[in-house]
């Protein structure tokens, strides 16, 4: 069976949906609800919905945050490894528009209390994955041990540099065998490492020579894939590594969807991603990223964020295979 590990927040969403997100001054009243969230559980649920046998290293607070975390996971099968954090589990404001897209502010509470110490005692579980997926809500410290131990064990490591204000350092780069950006993080670590200013939005227009060489510049050694929204995805492979497929670039379409809710739809990509590479090591990488493109448009379909993560059974009756 393939085994993922996701090191990465958990979050309490705090969620108002909106006809239009509002503007500085403006007070609005919308639908609320609560529920789980943050990029490393939203990615762990995928995982574990689309297969594998997922592991979770997160900083949880002692409240009630921190039950329902814990509730979760045991109600997806996730192997739960949590810091006990001092202060309150992590929150997250979301605004979500008429149009499905969303504003996001994070507090990232006991997320930032996750220490490498502790991410060095999960070796066990990182020497037994096949995928190793982190995000940048946790202290990159923790992510860059993460990495280091699943190096030494063999497993694939895939960063999802999100969200786009935070930094993803060289060394930590160079531990990622693969790189998931969307456009804004794309751009914001091309400022970053490549002293390369693109505007996140021009990024959709650029033709594929123009997105692979900025992808060369950001990770020559691994493979890039830059998740476009309705617009599919990109991927990009170093030239010595094209993990069995016939191109060193390429675009994968989105999946046809009707989408009301994109929260998570990244977290969604990124956790069944990690989930086929481990479960079908030897298929070639565009049909990781079909699955992980179907996955994700199912996703948006369905209101939340850990919450809206399909089953691997509802992806292959909605969309074959
Ligand atoms: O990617 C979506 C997630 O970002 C939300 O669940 C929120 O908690 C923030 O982490
Ligand atoms: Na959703």
């Amino acid at each position: 069976m393939g085994r993922v590990v996701v090191v990465g927040s958990f979050n309490v969403d705090h969620v108002w949906r909106v006809a239009e997100l509002p503007r500085p001054g403006e007070t609005l009243s919308g639908e609320y609800r609560t529920g789980p969230g943050g990029k490393g559980f939203n990615q762990a649920t995928a995982a574990a919905r689309a297969g594998a046998a997922t592991a979770f290293v997160c900083a949880l607070g002692e409240d009630a945050g921190g039950q329902l975390a814990r509730a979760l996971a045991t109600a997806d099968g996730i192997d739960l490894r949590d810091l006990p954090g001092r202060a309150p589990t992590g929150t997250a404001g979301i605004y979500v528009g008429g149009d499905g897209r969303n504003s996001i502010v994070i507090g990232p509470g006991a997320n930032a209390e996750l220490s490498p110490a502790f991410v060095e005692g999960q070796g066990d579980a990182v020497a037994a994955a096949g995928a190793v997926l982190a995000q940048l809500e946790s202290p990159v410290a923790a992510v860059e041990t993460a990495f280091r131990l699943a190096r030494a064990a063999g497993a694939t490591t895939l960063l999802n540099p999100a969200p786009a204000d935070a930094l993803a350092p060289a060394s930590l780069l160079a531990l990622a065998d693969i790189v998931t950006p969307n456009e804004s993080e794309f751009a914001a670590q091309l400022r970053r490492h490549a002293g390369e200013a693109v505007a996140a939005e021009a990024l959709g227009q650029l033709d594929d020579d123009a997105l692979h060489a900025h992808c060369r510049r950001l990770l020559p050694h691994g493979t890039v894939v830059v998740t476009l929204g309705a617009q599919g995805c990109f991927v990009s492979h170093a030239g010595v590594c094209l993990r069995g497929d016939a191109h060193a670039r390429y675009r994968v379409p989105a999946a046809p969807v009707r989408a009301v809710d994109t929260t998570g739809a990244g977290d969604a990509f990124n956790g069944a991603l990690a989930a086929s590479l481990a479960l079908r090591p030897h298929a070639a990488f565009v049909e990781h990223v079909r699955y992980a493109n179907r996955y994700a448009g199912l996703s948006t379909e369905r209101p939340g964020a850990a919450a809206a993560m399909p089953r691997d059974a509802e992806v292959r009756a909605r969309f074959g295979g």
